[in-house]
């Protein structure tokens, strides 16, 4: 093991709380169910968790309208439980990362309740974005900005001031320049540090400065797509840098306290501004996430994330799922070049291969574990869970459903609760039935179904994070080899040779010891869509 910072190559488990264990048998998951299952989630060997928005909120986008940042809501739990949570977590070894919402509140929060209350040009206005409107009654929002969940961005006020919200009419965004709004959330962050998080990952990092001016976008930008390049109006915009530095200095208190951006924005090099020293420790990868399951697209992928994130000092941090896309077996089970997305509303269901998209996913999890930098795992992904794509129209959840004009079914499909049994009520989640139902056959999936199980997905993970642990962590070198345009392959500093094979035929392998591989070799060759980890023969 290395002496840098636990954060740099670590492994994180994304616990989607609503959605990972229920202690109540309320149907929604919880706190407690989420320290009952802490044991399972050290075993699989990972280095901390991150938990989604788990604060008071009337749950309209899953918890990011949040009404209360220092309080849990009740059907989570509570703050007594919480700061229980974080210490047993610790003890297990866990470094614990909470959510933190800045770039909006929930319209229930008293601050907007507030806003409400006063009039135009009051200091509580001036927490959130209110504009008048254009035309002779103002009656036109004040410009064309759309929402990304879809429609507009601008919501009107009973005294006929409009307000903006980049999300959900209930998620209005919060205005940045305001002082107030900056010393709020530097107690926020405060507040959850004293509390032993160990950090945070912070949602929307690249909307949180919008243009004086108000300018029209003079487009509309595709749903559930929150870049747009550089000089762009709301998005990545240079001057919230100076927010994340001030944030900075404040975990720099808390000895291994570290941030995490959510940021979409277009290139590495923009990227990259998150991660300069004095900012961000990690930005997510969205670019390897979206990435086609093809070699030089791969490959050049992984290339611009090294290079990007070492030229400010900084390593990358792999994703391949999260609560917000469409789980990756899915996607690599899909032709390339189909959005996902709008598939899952009604494209042609014999186009999905999900042997294929299991295969790649398997092999896809094996390729980012063994890259040098962090990663991020999605509940779920280690057991092999693909989109539950059909979910009834008349129980979806996300706001996307509703805002996109039925145009996009939305996150839910990503959102399932967990199958822990094989059998019994909503299989081991809870006992009581869950939020969304789970998919019939999914007890087949489930942790118990797999446990101790050669070859299973859940125990694929375990052996790679294992390995990971044992081999992969001395330094942060990645030398590329050469085996051919349908395969990529690198050497780690430590004597591990990593092949992945894109192509169609089988390759040969680098002469080594097979340390661990998502699929058998056939005749000692790799087949395909598969990724061999070797250690190398010298
Ligand atoms: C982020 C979250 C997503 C949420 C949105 C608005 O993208 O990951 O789930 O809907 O922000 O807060």
């Amino acid at each position: 093991m290395s002496s840098s910072p636990w954060w740099r190559q670590a492994a994180v488990y994304q616990v989607y709380l609503r959605s990972f264990a229920d202690g109540n048998g309320d149907g929604t998951g919880d706190i407690a169910g989420l320290r009952s299952r802490l044991p399972y989630i050290r075993d699989l060997g990972v280095d901390a968790l991150w938990v989604n928005p788990w604060y008071v909120s009337p749950l309209h986008d899953g918890g990011y309208d949040v009404v209360d940042y220092r309080n849990i809501d009740p059907r989570f739990g509570t703050l007594d439980e919480a700061v229980a949570m974080i210490d047993e977590a610790r003890n297990l070894g866990l470094e614990v990362m909470v959510d933190l919402v800045p770039n909006h509140t929930s319209s229930e929060h008293p601050w907007f309740r507030e806003a409400l209350a006063s009039p135009p040009g009051s200091n509580p206005r001036s927490r959130y974005h209110f504009r008048t409107g254009r035309g002779p009654d103002g009656d036109t929002p004040p410009n064309d900005w759309r929402s990304v969940f879809g429609g507009e961005a601008w919501s009107r006020a009973p005294d006929g001031e409009w307000y903006l919200h980049l999300f959900d009419v209930t998620q209005p965004d919060l205005n940045w320049e305001s002082p107030e709004v900056r010393a709020e959330f530097r107690q926020i962050l405060r507040f959850w540090l004293e509390r032993r998080a160990s950090g945070f990952r912070v949602d929307v990092a690249h909307g949180l400065g919008k243009d004086p001016m108000f300018p029209d976008l003079g487009h509309i930008d595709e749903l559930l797509t929150s870049h747009g390049g550089v000089n762009h109006p709301y998005w990545d915009r240079p001057e919230i840098h100076d927010i994340f530095r001030e944030w900075r200095t404040i975990l720099d208190d808390y000895p291994g306290a570290v941030m995490v951006a959510e940021a979409w924005v277009d290139t590495w090099e923009r990227l990259a501004l998150y991660l300069r020293p004095g900012e961000f420790h990690q930005a997510f990868d969205f670019d390897f996430l979206m990435a086609p399951w093809e070699a030089s697209h791969m490959k050049e992928s992984i290339d611009r994330a090294l290079s990007g994130a070492g030229a400010v000092g900084s390593v990358p941090t792999w994703v391949l799922s999260n609560h917000d896309v469409v789980r990756h077996v899915t996607r690599y089970g899909l032709p390339d070049g189909l959005d996902a997305r709008e598939w899952l509303l009604d494209g042609d269901r014999s186009l999905l291969d999900l042997e294929l998209g299991s295969r790649r996913a398997r092999a896809a999890a094996l390729l980012m574990l063994a890259l040098p930098g962090s990663v991020y795992l999605y509940q779920g992904e280690e057991l092999g869970l693909a989109e539950v794509d059909d979910l009834p129209l008349e129980i979806l959840d996300d706001p996307v459903w509703k805002r996109s004009g039925q145009k996009l079914k939305g996150r839910d499909g990503c959102r399932v609760p967990i199958p822990w049994t094989i059998g019994g009520q909503s299989l081991g989640f809870g006992v009581d039935g869950s939020w969304l139902p789970q998919p019939a056959g999914w007890g087949g999936q489930s942790v118990e179904a797999q446990d101790g199980v050669d070859g299973s997905t859940l125990g694929l993970y375990r052996s790679a994070l294992h390995h990971r642990r044992e081999h992969l962590l001395g330094d942060e070198i990645l030398e590329w080899l050469d085996l051919g345009e349908e395969a990529i392959a690198f050497r780690r500093g430590s004597g591990i040779l990593v092949v992945v094979n894109f192509g169609n035929d089988p390759i040969d392998l680098p002469a080594g010891e097979l340390l661990l591989a998502n699929a058998e070799l056939v005749e000692g060759r790799l087949s395909s869509d598969s990724t061999a980890w070797i250690v190398e023969r010298t």
